[in-house]
C-alpha cells in the first residue's frame, strides 16, 4: 500500500531552459517512491493526451508566429485538460504531484516577455486554476549562458524549440522575471541556485521541502 497525504501535494519546478528541471524531478521522484508515497510526474505544457497535443502545437519551431493572446490561451487550454483529467483527480486522492512548468511560467514567458498584460493572465489563472495553486514552487536558477549551452547539447541537431530559439536577451530576463516573482511569493516560492552538482541540489531541495512539510522530515540524506 502506498502512503498518502490527506490532501495531496502539488509541487511545481519552473526556471529557464537548461536548469536540470526534470533530472531534479526524477531525483525526487525516486526518493518519494522509496518511501512509498504515490507520486505522479507530469509536465507542462501536456501531462495528458489532450494537453500534449496541445503541446505539440505550442512548440512546433516551423509553425506561423501566433500572437501572443493566442499562445497564451493554448498554454491555458492545455492546462484546463491536465488539471481536470490529471493534477486535480491526484490530489483528491491524497497523491504528490510533481509537475514540470505551470503557471509561473506563463507569468513570465507570456506575462512579463510575451507582451500579455499580466491582469488578463491572472484572469486566466482565476478562471482556469482558481484553487488548484501549486503548495509550492521550487526555481531552479542558472545563468542563461550555462542553460542554454546544455539545452543545445541535449538536444544535438534537432531543431531548436519556439522558446529555445529566442535571444540570449530574452533568457536574461526571464531569468530575472521568475527571480522577481520569488520575491513577490516567497511563502509558496523556493529558489535553488543550480549549478552546483546533482545530488547536492537534491539534498538542498529535500531539507527545503522537509522544513515545510512533515511528509518529507525524518528521511533526511
Ligand atoms: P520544454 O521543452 O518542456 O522546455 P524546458 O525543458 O525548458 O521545460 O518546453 C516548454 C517550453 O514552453 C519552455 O520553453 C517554456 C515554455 N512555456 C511557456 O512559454 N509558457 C507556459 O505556460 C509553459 C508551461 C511553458
Amino acid at each position: 500500500m502506498s502512503a498518502r497525504v490527506s490532501q495531496g501535494l502539488f509541487i511545481t519546478f519552473e526556471g529557464g531552459e537548461g536548469a536540470g528541471k526534470s533530472t531534479q524531478i526524477r531525483r525526487l521522484h525516486a526518493r518519494l517512491e522509496a518511501l512509498s508515497i504515490k507520486t505522479h510526474v507530469t509536465r507542462e505544457p501536456g501531462g495528458t493526451p489532450g494537453a500534449e497535443l496541445i503541446r505539440a502545437l505550442i512548440l512546433d519551431g516551423k509553425r506561423p508566429a501566433l500572437d501572443a493572446l493566442t499562445e497564451t490561451l493554448l498554454f491555458y487550454a492545455a492546462r484546463a485538460n491536465h488539471l481536470a483529467e490529471l493534477i486535480r483527480p491526484a490530489l483528491a486522492k491524497g497523491d504528490v504531484v510533481l509537475c514540470d512548468r505551470f503557471s509561473d511560467s506563463t507569468r513570465v514567458y507570456q506575462g512579463v516577455l510575451g507582451a500579455v498584460p499580466s491582469v488578463v493572465v491572472e484572469q486566466l489563472e482565476a478562471l482556469v486554476v482558481a484553487e488548484t495553486k501549486p503548495d509550492v514552487t521550487i526555481i531552479l536558477d542558472i545563468p542563461p549562458e550555462t542553460g542554454l549551452a546544455r539545452a543545445s547539447a541535449r538536444r544535438g541537431s534537432h531543431q531548436a524549440d519556439r522558446f529555445e530559439s529566442e535571444t540570449l536577451e530574452f533568457h536574461k530576463n526571464l531569468r530575472q522575471g521568475f527571480l522577481d516573482l520569488a520575491e513577490r511569493d516567497s511563502d509558496r516560492i523556493i529558489v535553488i541556485p543550480a549549478l552546483g552538482n546533482e545530488v547536492s541540489i537534491e539534498n538542498e531541495i529535500w531539507q527545503k521541502l522537509a522544513s515545510r512539510f512533515p511528509l518529507f522530515q525524518g528521511h533526511r540524506a
